[in-house]
Order: C-alpha cells, then sequence, then structure tokens
C-alpha cells in the first residue's frame, strides 16, 4: 500500500426523498450495514488515512454512525444544496490539511471496492492531478458524459448541459473523482455556477484543470460497482449484488453453499472453512461459524457463535449470545437465545433453551422450556455436564441441574436437582381397572334408553 497521506470526503448529504423513509438515504442497511459504512470500510482498505464527512443538515444519526464508526473523521455540514462542488467545499478545513491524495466518495454508492479506489490513488501516484472514475451503463440518460480527446479527459458534460453529439457518449461519471492534494482547493475555488442547474458542478473541476495543463486521467470501473441508491428498488438491486459478491467471497475462501442464491449473509458474518449451508438460511449480524459446522436448510441465524463441526436445524432459530460448542446439535424447530450449549450436547427438537448454560454431551429431550421470563426479569438455567432433561418439561428459571442428573418427562422443575439424582415434578400416575370398560357399557346404556 502507498505510504502517501491520503485523505477521503464523503458525500453523505443525499436528503433521500425518493427513499420515502423518515432514515437519512446514506443510513440504510446493505448486508446489515449502513450504506456509509461499506464507503468506509472499502476507503480505510484502500489505505485511506484521514475522513471527512459532509452530511445534510438534520442528519445526526449520521454524524453519530460516523464518529463510532470512523472515529476521528471530521463531519462537516452543508446548510444549502448548491452543488456537488460546493458540498465537497463543505469540507474545507479538512481539505486545507494537506494530503497527497484526495478522494471524493458518495455515501450513496456502497459497491465501489478497494481495489478501484486504489487504482484511483495510483493515477495520483503516477502523476495524475485529477483522477475520474468512469462506467458505460446500460443507459446513459442522466449520466454526466466523459468527453475524450487523444485519449486525455477533457471535460464532463452534465446531461441537461450536454449537446445532441455529447449525449450519444456511453462512458459516463460515476461521480467518484481523485485529485492530488495540493490542487484540490486551487481547482474548487474556481469552479462557478453558470450552467443549466445554477450549481457549482464538481465535474468542473476537469475543463479547469485541462486549462491549467494538469494531467487529468479517467480509469473505467464496471457498471455494478457504481450504481447510486435513489430508491427502495435501488437498495434491493444494490443488496442483491452485495450478496451475491459475499456468496461468492465465502464459496472461494472454503465453504460449502448447496444453493448460495438462497442464503443471506452479513456484513461481518464470518464463516471458516469446510462449513456446509444448505438451502434458505439467513444470516443477521454477529454471526461466526468455525470448521466442519452444517448449517442445515431453513435457519435463522443471528449473533451466534458456532463452534467447530456443531450443527444447525433444519428450522433452527439461533438468536443473540447463542454459543454452540463443537459438535453440539441444534436440531429442528429450536430456539436458542443468550445460552451456551457446551460440547456435543444434543438439543434436537421442538425446544426453547434461553439464558441458559446446558453442560457438554447433556441431553434435552424434545419439547424441553426453559421458563425465564416473569414478565419482569429474566433468570439462568443451568443445565450440568452429561444431564439428561426428560421430554416435554418445564425448567422454571432460576434453577440448576446438576451434573448427570436426570429429570423426568413432563416434569416442571422449579427446586434445583443435586448432581446424579432423578427429579420428577408431575402428577403420579393412577391406574383403575377395568374403568374404561365399565365407562363404555355405561354411556352405551344411557344413550339407548335417552331414545
Ligand atoms: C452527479 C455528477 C454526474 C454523475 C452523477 C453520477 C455532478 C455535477 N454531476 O450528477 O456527472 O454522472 O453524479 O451519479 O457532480 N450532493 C450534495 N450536495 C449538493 C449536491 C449534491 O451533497 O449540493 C450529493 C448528493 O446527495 C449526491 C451526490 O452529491 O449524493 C450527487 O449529486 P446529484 O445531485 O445526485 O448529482 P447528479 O445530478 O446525479
Ligand atoms: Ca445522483
Amino acid at each position: 500500500m502507498s505510504d502517501r497521506s491520503s485523505l477521503a470526503v464523503i458525500l453523505a448529504a443525499g436528503e433521500g426523498t425518493r427513499m420515502r423513509s423518515q432514515r437519512p438515504k446514506v443510513m440504510h442497511p446493505v448486508g446489515g450495514l449502513p450504506m456509509l459504512g461499506h464507503v468506509l470500510a472499502a476507503a480505510t482498505r484502500a489505505g485511506i488515512g484521514r475522513f471527512a464527512l459532509v452530511t445534510g443538515s438534520g442528519a445526526e444519526a449520521v454524524g453519530g454512525f460516523a464518529r463510532k464508526s470512523a472515529p476521528g473523521a471530521d463531519i462537516f455540514e452543508q446548510r444549502e444544496r448548491l452543488g456537488t462542488a460546493h458540498a465537497v467545499l463543505a469540507a474545507r478545513s479538512a481539505l486545507a490539511e494537506q494530503a497527497d491524495d484526495v478522494l471524493v466518495l458518495y455515501g450513496d454508492t456502497p459497491l465501489v471496492t478497494p481495489e478501484t479506489l486504489e487504482r484511483m490513488r495510483a493515477e495520483l501516484a503516477k502523476g495524475a492531478a485529477v483522477v475520474v472514475l468512469g462506467f458505460r451503463p446500460a443507459v446513459p440518460t442522466g449520466y454526466g458524459r466523459l468527453i475524450e480527446q487523444d485519449g486525455r479527459l477533457v471535460a464532463i458534460r452534465e446531461e441537461r448541459d450536454a449537446s445532441e453529439a455529447e449525449r450519444q457518449i456511453g462512458f459516463c461519471n460515476a461521480g467518484l473523482m481523485a485529485f492530488r492534494g495540493e490542487s484540490v482547493l486551487p481547482l474548487l475555488d474556481a469552479i462557478g455556477n453558470h450552467n443549466a442547474k445554477g450549481e457549482y458542478y464538481l465535474t468542473d473541476a476537469v475543463e479547469i484543470a485541462n486549462a491549467q495543463a494538469l494531467p487529468v486521467v479517467a480509469i473505467e470501473a464496471e457498471a455494478d460497482e457504481v450504481l447510486g441508491v435513489n430508491t427502495r428498488a435501488e437498495l434491493a438491486a444494490v443488496e442483491a449484488i452485495w450478496q451475491t459478491r459475499a456468496r461468492q467471497a465465502a464459496m472461494l475462501s472454503g465453504v460449502t453453499m448447496l444453493a448460495p442464491h438462497t442464503v443471506y449473509l452479513s456484513h461481518d458474518t464470518l464463516i471458516e472453512r469446510d462449513v456446509t449451508i444448505e438451502q434458505n438460511v439467513v444470516f443477521g449480524p454477529g454471526v461466526r461459524i468455525e470448521e466442519g459446522a452444517i448449517i442445515h436448510a431453513f435457519s435463522h441465524v443471528e449473533g451466534a457463535r458456532i463452534e467447530r463441526g456443531a450443527t444447525v436445524g433444519p428450522f433452527a432459530r439461533l438468536r443473540p449470545g447463542a454459543a454452540l460448542g463443537p459438535q453440539a446439535k441444534v436440531g429442528n424447530f429450536v430456539e436458542v437465545k443468550n445460552a451456551e450449549i457446551g460440547a456435543g450436547a444434543k438439543v434436537s427438537h421442538l425446544t426453547y433453551i434461553g439464558d441458559a448454560k446446558v453442560g457438554a454431551e447433556a441431553n434435552i429431550g424434545a419439547g424441553t422450556i426453559t421458563c425465564n421470563y416473569d414478565g419482569f426479569d429474566k433468570a439462568l438455567t443451568v443445565i450440568g455436564e452429561g444431564a439428561f432433561i426428560g421430554s416435554n418439561s418445564a425448567l422454571v428459571a432460576p434453577v440448576t441441574i446438576g451434573d448427570g442428573a436426570y429429570v423426568g418427562s413432563g416434569s416442571v422443575i422449579t427446586e434445583d436437582v443435586a448432581p446424579d439424582a432423578l427429579a420428577i415434578g408431575r402428577g403420579r400416575q393412577v391406574e383403575k381397572p377395568g374403568w374404561a370398560a365399565r365407562f363404555r357399557a355405561m354411556k352405551a346404556l344411557t344413550k339407548r334408553t335417552r331414545v
């Protein structure tokens, strides 16, 4: 990575009227992370050292998120929307603190890769004063067109200012640009607003740089990478591309997916090699899965750690704080929340384990419920190593089942159970010989006499 100093100015104003949302546009998530977070992550991976964020008015949530995920970022507010150059200039004091490379990025263009940002920086290192990221959209309408002469980028013409001939150009401005640090302020300060929109266009920096004989280049990115989000439909399109990428990366790192297009990942999903993920599995944030684990079909997993060789599902739900030890098994229609399931323990069917510690090799029978909540507080259930909980038992927390203890099926356990003891908490079975036959005979008789 280059040792050049760098600053990224991220335009995060996007008021997002077309999103029809209370939430600032750049805070809408992709892969569970606000779009702005993706841009910050890509820039960080491209070695960007300093961030300046330009928000619109009333975007406290944006500033709050940035302060958390990029501590040290300078946050600026663009009070009036006078154009993209005006927006970048809102970060004037950050620009004045010189950096070798200055990148202008967009908070609503979250799919840009670190590699592309590195390519832009490489052009600056080779001597360019301005680098423009171009792409070839299927339909160029609405984008600024890149006007090249003799292999040089001489101007960017906005759609409304373009001639008929210029509109035929298919090579368009993605919006992202990079500047030689010492040139950025003089170039931006020279930009006027004499155009169809009466705005200060960042793109005018290209013509101004050319007039000063500064080298300007355009490099090309895949159209997918520079998709901007203006509507929820575009958000969904970006999500789909992001998911495809994330699945691809997981598979290339050694994860088996039987139907990758039905698996939904989060930005922070960590899956080690030789994990198998079956069809229709959804991962919320905070999941880590170790080698050799299997996630069977139709499982929903969030905030969970799944250790080596453990198996989950089909139809399992792991909620935040679920931690499955090596070779543990959580089977169908089982919900686990804030609970450790020890190595080799089995919770195979129709069970709720919440706020609990289940020891290694314990066996939890079908239909077991940890009654962890009294309507006010949560309480802990501890199940010892090798304990056996008979089917359809209710364990009323706080309660401890000792190592190696047995709980008889259908028990309601309210008191602690000693290690290796048997606890039965249910009505004793009574048997009345011949009762059923007598009952039927009596019923038959009364029915006949009633007629
Ligand atoms: C801009 C480019 C255009 C490019 C297109 C790619 C300019 C003049 N034009 O056009 O060449 O093809 O992006 O999508 O740069 N913004 C502010 N403050 C402002 C104005 C804009 O923060 O005062 C932000 C917007 O929120 C948005 C971005 O800058 O995130 C682009 O602005 P927008 O008005 O959408 O520019 P386009 O017309 O799309
Ligand atoms: Ca736009």
